[in-house]
């Protein structure tokens, strides 16, 4: 038995009917007790691996282990899973209470009415739900709703909990709000989740680490910094990160990067941050908006656009290359809409990627 693999897949393949390769040789492990986000734009898969894993789909090849053993022939019913699905799935002609009770009276390990209504009120106090117990789902709001359908989720006391992403059918500021408390519920039960969400944010603040797809196949796994400060790829470095990062197109010489009106010496990077030695010839210039700001002795002399006041800081916009590009200021640094400004690049932050993607700085 191994924690740190408490959950561990390994070349998950899964092609669909139609031909359609949703899971292409993904191999990743959860640690026992950690709260892992699954990300990733729609379409890359997170749902086909969550219903593999909980064995209402059977992949096409790969292996699956759960505490060491595979699960690839056991039943859904005996895989110890608890599933939040998307759309929570709860019974309309049922209570509250019934809803929560429902897993413990069906199936061969049946309880006892009064015994599953004690486990049920149980966990109805930890979704603070208890009042709630004798209203039917349709008059219960999409937050209520959401406490419901975890309180059942977890009345078996299942081994792993899967979570679809649970908050997308709520408002954003109860988003917010409900993300912690499912973080605080999972660490005070102690289960093992995985919790799928294609929203970046969600996944950085509630995560354990942070595993991100595209396209049926795994960009990064990781701790969340690690997504800011070390992205794997291009793909990796645009998706996460808010406000989004700066692309520039330079041309790389032997002594310098050429950009379309800013010029950096190659002897001011950081030589150890190369990933290998690099050809001259087209890169990807980026750099997180925070890591662009005004200075004196800027290389990259702008018209600010636009200036958007988001709480502490702001956000200056300008174009560059046909393209929109942004710097985060704190609130002093006084400039303005219409005002032509010098913008430094912190050259030990900055990323070069090849045209397909690699990073190599
Ligand atoms: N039953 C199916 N048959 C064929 N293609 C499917 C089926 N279900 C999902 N897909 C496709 O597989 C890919 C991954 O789907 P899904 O796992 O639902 O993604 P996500 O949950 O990340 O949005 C998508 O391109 C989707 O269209
Ligand atoms: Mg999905």
């Amino acid at each position: 038995m191994d924690n740190n693999k408490f959950v561990e897949v390994k070349n998950l393949r899964k092609v669909y009917d139609n031909g359609h390769e949703a899971i292409k040789n993904v191999s990743f492990s959860v640690k026992k007790g950690d709260l892992v986000c699954l990300l990733g734009p729609s379409g890359c898969g997170k749902t086909t691996i969550l219903n593999i894993l909980a064995g209402l789909l059977n992949p096409t090849s790969g292996e699956i282990l759960f505490d060491g053993k595979s699960v690839v022939n056991v039943e859904p019913k005996d895989r110890h899973i608890g599933y939040v699905f998307q759309n929570y799935a709860l019974y309309p002609h049922m209570t509250v209470l019934q809803n929560v009770m429902f897993p413990l009276i069906v199936g061969k390990n049946k309880k006892s009415k009064p015994e599953a209504q004690k486990i049920a009120e149980k966990y109805m106090e930890l979704t603070q739900i208890t009042e709630l117990a004798d209203q039917k789902p349709g008059n219960l709001s999409g937050g209520q709703q959401q406490r419901v359908a975890i309180a059942r989720a977890l009345v078996q006391e299942p081994k792993i909990l899967l979570m679809d992403e649970p908050l997308s059918n709520l408002d954003a500021r109860l988003r917010l709000k409900i993300r912690e408390e499912i973080r605080s519920l999972v660490k005070s039960v102690g289960i093992t989740t995985l919790f799928v969400t294609h929203d970046q944010e969600e996944a950085l603040s509630i995560g354990d680490k942070i595993i991100l797809f595209n396209d049926g196949v795994i960009q990064q796994d990781d701790l969340g910094e690690n997504f800011y400060l070390e992205p794997n790829n291009y793909f990796v470095a645009n998706f996460v990160g808010n406000p989004v990062i700066d692309n520039f197109k330079v041309t790389k010489t032997d002594d310098e990067l050429q950009g379309t009106d800013f010029t950096i010496k190659i002897a001011d990077l950081d030589e150890s941050r190369f990933k290998r030695s690099i050809p001259n010839g087209e890169y990807l210039l980026s750099v997180r908006p925070e890591n662009i700001v005004p200075a004196s002795d800027g290389i990259l002399n702008v018209k600010v656009d636009d200036v958007e006041l988001i709480g502490r800081e702001r956000i200056l916009k300008f174009t560059h290359d046909d393209s929109q590009s942004r710097s985060l200021i704190n609130l002093e640094v006084p400039v303005n809409h219409g005002d032509q400004v010098n913008l430094k690049m912190r050259l030990d932050r900055v990323f070069l990627f090849t045209p397909d993607g690699e990073r190599v700085y």
